[in-house]
């Protein structure tokens, strides 16, 4: 049978299946100690459909961690692929010139947020975008300090780690940090920093920020930039009140602090918008973004106001920015997402996505919160509801429920599923993974009782 129309899934063996274990095995001997999610290992894949080395067939909610957000494999982006990689694969763009790197940038110029002229720097990971924003932003600001949120993710070279602040693992054993960085606690409302509800708050989350830290602890002349994610992702997908950016970024610009926009994981529609700061409504400085940016080939974009452009060549530079075939890649993705619809694609199934997780939150106790935007989706799972204890061992359960069941999908925070399938998954396949995923709580919550 044509195997991309097989049914899907399908899981007829343990999982490290006989195939498998071989490459496991000799994965644990010669790689460093990874974040392995599963024994899972991967022959070949097609829109939302994963084949593993001994014949299983997954649903991919993971999406290879948010990043093939117009499927595995899409046939535009192969062919360009293909044929950018028969002509010149790699000629170095930062020093020379050829096409599809111009008009990459150019494309990315027109569509990143905000309005006004934009240019763009090309690096190979999400990281890397964050790196050279942090380099734009003392250059062009002439400050020193940074500030961030708690639960933030935003890469682990040291920059970036600066900045990071999800999981104490991440961080331990590899301090003094890159100085100059401020971190203030995010609006996390079903965990509350300062135990208060919404919207009886006030928005205190936000007001703080001028209120006390750049009231007591940084002087705000002194501030580059404030790097936020629009909706927290390693950090538990946490989608902040609609007030709470616009006020953040009220009070950055009322500074002169330059506002960072790390769209790395919720950006390339994945939140049912092209830009998950379109939701909230405010134009960031820079823009990071990578990821879904290049459909599995490794690229991303800092792109920035043109006033803030380095201006001198060789203040910032890297070898393999604006690769040919990345490039290639990318600007194949992005016809995808316009001639396909897939932002709107996102928001319809995304609302889809939202009623099941409602109706399964409804369901069982141990489900404590759901929440996201578009295809960004997440449950938190809880001891019990009033305590809230973070339920971390039955997500583990959940998760290996799950993928013995043939879904593919990842934790994120302390006690979080995320769910980011391909934004033009099947409707039907987005059916049966949501119907996958209930069956496996009911299984693990039965298990624990
Ligand atoms: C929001 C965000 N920023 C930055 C990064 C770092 O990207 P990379 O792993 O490509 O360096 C990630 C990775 O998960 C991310 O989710």
């Amino acid at each position: 049978m044509d195997q991309a129309r097989e049914r899907a899934p399908r899981v007829l063996t343990d999982i490290p299946g006989p195939r498998a274990r071989g490459i496991v095995e000799l994965d644990d001997r010669y790689l460093a100690t990874a974040t392995k999610s599963a024994p899972l290992a991967v022959e070949r894949a097609e829109g939302e459909k994963v084949w593993d080395v001994d014949g299983n067939l997954f649903l991919d909610f993971s999406s290879g961690v948010a990043v093939m957000n117009i499927g595995h494999c899409h046939p535009s982006v192969v062919k360009a692929v293909q044929e950018q990689a028969a002509k010149v694969m790699h000629f170095a763009g930062t020093d020379y010139y050829y096409d599809v790197q111009a008009r990459l940038a150019e494309r990315l110029a027109r569509i990143a947020p905000g309005r006004g002229e934009k240019k763009v720097f090309l690096s190979n990971s999400g990281a890397e975008s964050i790196e050279a924003a942090m380099k734009l932003a003392r250059w062009g600001s002439g400050r020193r300090q940074f500030m961030a949120f708690m639960g933030a993710f935003h890469g682990r070279t040291f920059g970036a780690l600066s900045l990071t602040c999800s999981k104490r693992v991440q961080r331990a054993r590899y301090f003094p940090m890159v100085p100059g960085v401020t971190h203030i606690p995010y609006a996390y409302c079903y965990r509350c920093p300062y135990h208060q509800e919404y919207p009886s708050c006030g928005l205190w989350c936000a007001k703080v920020l001028d209120e006390v830290y750049l009231d007591a602890l940084v002087p705000p002349d002194e501030v580059a930039a404030l790097f936020f994610e629009p909706v927290q992702g390693e950090g538990g997908y946490i989608v902040p009140p609609k007030a709470f950016l616009p006020e953040i970024a009220r009070i950055c610009r009322s500074h002169g602090i330059l506002l960072v926009d790390d769209e790395v994981q919720a950006g390339m529609g994945r939140t049912g918008r092209m830009w998950a700061a379109e939701h909230f409504g405010v134009e960031p400085d820079i823009t990071c973004m990578s990821k879904a940016l290049g459909s599995g080939m490794p690229i991303a974009a800092t792109v920035f106001r043109k006033e803030l452009d380095w201006g001198v060549p060789g203040a910032h530079s890297n070898t393999f920015g604006g690769n040919c075939v990345a490039c290639a890649s990318s600007l194949a993705t992005l016809d995808v997402i316009e001639r396909e619809g897939v932002v709107e694609q996102a928001e319809r199934k995304g609302a889809v996505m939202e009623r099941r997780l409602l109706e399964i939150k409804d369901r069982f106790e141990a489900v404590g919160d759901v929440r996201g935007l578009g295809m960004m989706r997440a449950l938190e799972l809880v001891e019990d509801r009033r305590t809230k204890a973070p339920a971390a061992k039955l997500r583990t359960a959940i998760l290996a429920n799950m993928l013995r069941k043939g879904v593919i999908a990842l934790g994120c925070g302390r006690s979080s599923i995320r769910l980011v399938p391909p934004l033009t998954i099947a409707e039907d396949n987005l059916d049966t993974g949501m119907r996958l995923l209930e069956e496996s709580i009911a299984e693990a919550v039965r298990e624990r009782a």
